[in-house]
C-alpha cells in the first residue's frame, strides 16, 4: 500500500488546537436539525465519522438568534437545548481524538419573514433586496435597513454566540463573513449604499465585521476565533466593486489588531461550488484572473484556503507543499467520503458526491455513503 506523506500530513497549531495534519471538513449546511433547530443523533453520527486524529471540522452555519436564520432546519446556538444537542457532537469529536469549530451565522436579508418570529422582515445593511427568488422560492423581500443601536446590538448576540459555542464545547468559532450573507452584505458595495459610519468607505463597509471580530475575541480569545472571507462570492447576489483592496483592508486590519485569530478561511475565487445553481456572470473570468495571494502576503497566520479542492485534490497537496501556514478546505468530497483523510493520505478513490442529497432528508445521502474497504480492495490485487 503507498502511503503518501507530504506537507498536507504535516502537524500545524491552530488557535489552541494541535493539528496533526492540514486536511479540513468545510462548514456544510445540510438541513437536518430537528423543528426547534437543536442537532439531533444523527447529525452526531456524521461528525463521528468524519473525525481523523488531529483533524479539524469546522461545523455548519449555524444561527446566532432566533431572527437570524433562512431555512428550516439548521442549527442554532442561542437556547440550552442546542448547546446540549452540540454538546453530544463536540464529545464525540474529542473522545476520537478530533477537533470542531462552529461556524456563526446571520442570513441577514437571504432570510424570509415567515420565517422570523413575528413575521419581522429580514435585515441588511441597506434596503436593496436580492435579485432572485428567496429560499422559499418566492421573490426575496425588501429587507429593513439595520439602525445602529440594531447593529450594536447583534454585535452582542454574535458574542453570546460565541460564548454559548464555548460552552457547548466547542474549539473555536468561524465567524461567517462570506458568501453574501449579513456581514458580507456589509462588505459588498453592491448591497451597501449607507451613509452613516457603517457604508460608503470601505473602512465604513469593514466596520461591522471587525466589530464582530473584537467583541468575539475578546470573549473566548483571539486564539479560539477564525473567520471566513469569499472577495468573490457573488453568492446571494453581492458584489464588490474593489475586492482587491477591501478584503486587503480587512486583513490588514485583522493582522494589525488581531494577528493571533485562530485563522483566516478564504473562499477561492475559483470556487466552483458558487458557479453551479446561481453562478456570476463574470465567473469564468474570475476564476482565471483572481487569487487570494495578495492577501496571504499581509495575513501571516493560519490560513485556510477552500474552493476548487473537491474537483482537483492534486490541488491539495501541491498548494500545502508550498505554501507555509496553510489549510486546505474540502466540502463536496467530505460530504461524499467520510473517511477523506484517508483516502487522501493512501492515496485511494475517492466517492462521488450526490447533490440531490445535500440539503435535507435522512441518512441518505449524509451518513451512508462508503469507507474506502482496503481489505475487499487488497483482495482484488491479489487476485488479479
Ligand atoms: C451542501 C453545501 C452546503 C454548504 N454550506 C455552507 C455553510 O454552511 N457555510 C459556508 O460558509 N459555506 C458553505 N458551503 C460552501 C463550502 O463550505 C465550500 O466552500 C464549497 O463547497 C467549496 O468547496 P468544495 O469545492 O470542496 O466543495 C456549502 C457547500 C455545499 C456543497
Amino acid at each position: 500500500m503507498q502511503t503518501i506523506s507530504t506537507a498536507l500530513f504535516t502537524p500545524i497549531n491552530v488557535g489552541n488546537s494541535p493539528l496533526s495534519h492540514r486536511i479540513v471538513h468545510c462548514p456544510l449546511t445540510r438541513i437536518r436539525t430537528n423543528a426547534d433547530r437543536v442537532p439531533v443523533p444523527l447529525m452526531t453520527e456524521y461528525h463521528k465519522q468524519r473525525i481523523s486524529e488531529g483533524g479539524l471540522l469546522i461545523a455548519e452555519a449555524t444561527i446566532i438568534s432566533e431572527d437570524a436564520g433562512a431555512y428550516r432546519l439548521t442549527p442554532g446556538i442561542y437556547n440550552d437545548k442546542q448547546i446540549e444537542g452540540w454538546r453530544n457532537i463536540t464529545t464525540v469529536v474529542h473522545d476520537n481524538g478530533g477537533f470542531i469549530y462552529l461556524q456563526l451565522w446571520h442570513a441577514g436579508r437571504a432570510g424570509v419573514s415567515s420565517l422570523i418570529p413575528g413575521n419581522k422582515p429580514p435585515v441588511s445593511a441597506s434596503a436593496i433586496p436580492i435579485n432572485d427568488k428567496n429560499t422559499i422560492g418566492e421573490d426575496s423581500e425588501v429587507p429593513h435597513a439595520l439602525e445602529v443601536e440594531e447593529i450594536s446590538q447583534i454585535v452582542k448576540t454574535y458574542t453570546q454566540a460565541a460564548k454559548n459555542a464555548i460552552c457547548a464545547g466547542f474549539d473555536g468559532v468561524e465567524i461567517h463573513s462570506a458568501n453574501g450573507y449579513l456581514l458580507d452584505q456589509f462588505i459588498n458595495s453592491s448591497s451597501n449604499v449607507r451613509t452613516d459610519q457603517y457604508g460608503g468607505s470601505i473602512e465604513n463597509r469593514a466596520r461591522f465585521t471587525l466589530e464582530v471580530v473584537e467583541s468575539v475575541s475578546k470573549a473566548i480569545g483571539q486564539n479560539r476565533t477564525g473567520i471566513r472571507l469569499s472577495p468573490w462570492s457573488g453568492f446571494q447576489d453581492v458584489k464588490d466593486n474593489t475586492p482587491y483592496e477591501t478584503w486587503g483592508y480587512i486583513v490588514e486590519q485583522l493582522q494589525e489588531k488581531h494577528p493571533n485569530l485562530a485563522y483566516i478561511h478564504f473562499v477561492e475565487p475559483r470556487d466552483d461550488y458558487v458557479s453551479g445553481p446561481n453562478p456570476r456572470k463574470d465567473r469564468k473570468e474570475i476564476m482565471e484572473k483572481d487569487s487570494i495571494e495578495p492577501f496571504r502576503k499581509v495575513w501571516k497566520g493560519p490560513l485556510i484556503t477552500a474552493g476548487g479542492y473537491t474537483t482537483n485534490p492534486k490541488r491539495a497537496f501541491e498548494t500545502a507543499e508550498k505554501l507555509d501556514n496553510t489549510l486546505i478546505g474540502f466540502g463536496r468530497t467530505f460530504i461524499a467520503n467520510p473517511d477523506l483523510v484517508l483516502r487522501l493520505k493512501n492515496d485511494w478513490p475517492l466517492n462521488k458526491y450526490d447533490r440531490s442529497t445535500f440539503y435535507g432528508g435522512d441518512s441518505t445521502g449524509y451518513t451512508d455513503y462508503p469507507f474506502y474497504n482496503s481489505s475487499a480492495a487488497s483482495d482484488i490485487l491479489k487476485k488479479n
